[in-house]
């Protein structure tokens, strides 16, 4: 969640249309040229999308945002890939998201001090375990800096198995934040399966564990989740497959076990893009993810028939906040010199964050 809070706009941003807005916009980047680098998450609408010079899944967008040398770095997506940026780029960069509200309800599901009781929980209960903290990129940076200072690292939902791998010959155990659906497809494709994998309900003692279950457990899942993806379900795809036998279905990692099973592949938004564009033409596909990624594969696709797997308009409504006149705000005001809605993660937990944010970009 965002300490600052978002202004509220004057209504021109509001009020112009998406043809003004568009060429404004289009005028404001020629303005600050190479100064200005705008990155797009795959999630945005396409009225934001077309003006991103770099689009991507996290990681992408991750490594990207450390290799850039640009004074201004514009983020479309949502609260924490802005920290992440800020995080791995320059001190004289300056990371900005362009509607503060654009935060992830699943990064809010792991409070620091949630988290850090849950640690003490569990090493009073198995002492002498070695257990290695995993963050899901979709986190808060204080959350980063956690696991960065106990010798984890962070994750994405395109390397979520090698990090897994890696972080289980660091130690005996792994806790896993804060998505569980991630967590459980990412064991389970390692092979692991009942008493292995546990879940920690963050409302209960011990995460409604008893310290045996905990001492036999190798994967310790957090219960967050993405409101978006849990809307997709098993009889979802089974009432695809009996309406088109030959219908291939790709859901991302964050949905439920069971969907996953299910599904014919699964992967990142960028592993998803990349399937169906190696798919041959004719090919129909159901896609368990975001609608305006699910309706870009269509318009790019031509040639093959993409359909959302949910009959409803799974959107992400935090990242739709990121809209043509929040962007143009923020350029009107680069402008002019002005720097609104900076993200900046303090120097001490940056430095942590890091920590586990290097790990995982060298794993
Ligand atoms: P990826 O783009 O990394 O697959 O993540 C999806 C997501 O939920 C971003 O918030
Ligand atoms: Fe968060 Fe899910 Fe939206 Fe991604 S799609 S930003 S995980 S709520």
């Amino acid at each position: 969640m965002c300490a600052l809070q978002q202004v509220d706009l004057d209504p021109v941003y509001l009020e112009d249309d998406e043809q003004s807005l568009t060429q404004k916009i289009a005028q404001r980047r020629k303005e600050l040229g190479d100064d200005l680098l705008i990155l797009g998450h795959h999630y945005q609408q396409e009225a934001v999308f077309q003006f991103a010079d770099l689009v991507g899944d996290s990681l992408k967008l991750a490594r990207a945002a450390s290799q850039q040398a640009s004074r201004y770095i514009v983020f479309c997506g949502v609260h924490f890939m802005a920290e992440t940026a800020d995080i791995l780029t320059a001190d004289h960069q300056t990371v900005i998201l362009p509607d503060l509200r654009a935060g992830c309800p699943m990064a809010d599901m792991a409070a620091i001090d949630q988290v850090e009781y849950a640690w003490q929980d569990f090493t009073e209960a198995v002492p002498g375990a070695r257990l290695i903290p995993i963050t899901y990129v979709n986190s808060a940076a204080r959350i980063k800096a956690f696991v960065g200072r106990r010798g984890g690292a962070v994750c994405t939902s395109s390397n979520a198995e090698r990090v897994l791998t890696w972080a289980l010959d660091q130690g005996d155990k792994v806790i896993f934040l804060p998505d569980e659906h991630l967590g459980r497809n990412s064991a389970h494709a390692m092979g692991m399966s009942g008493d292995d994998v546990v879940l920690w309900d963050r409302d209960e003692v011990l995460g409604g564990n008893t310290p045996e279950t905990l001492a036999r457990a190798r994967v310790i899942l957090w219960n967050g989740y993405c409101t978006v993806h849990m809307q997709f379900t098993a009889s979802q795809v089974a009432r695809w497959r009996e309406q088109d036998p030959a219908i291939r279905v790709i859901v991302h990692p964050e949905c439920r076990r069971e969907v996953v099973a299910a599904a014919d592949h699964y992967g990142s938004t960028e592993a998803i893009i990349k399937t169906i564009a190696d798919s041959p033409a004719g090919t129909t596909w159901a896609v368990g993810t975001e609608i305006n990624l699910v309706n870009r594969l269509a318009h790019m696709f031509p040639a093959k028939k993409v359909h959302s797997l949910s009959p409803f308009q799974c959107l992400c409504s935090t990242m739709y906040r990121i809209k043509p006149g929040y962007l143009l705000w923020v350029l009107d005001n680069l402008v002019e010199g002005r720097i609104v809605n900076r993200i900046t993660v303090p120097p001490e937990v940056a430095e942590g964050a890091r920590l586990s944010l290097n790990r995982m970009l060298e794993i």
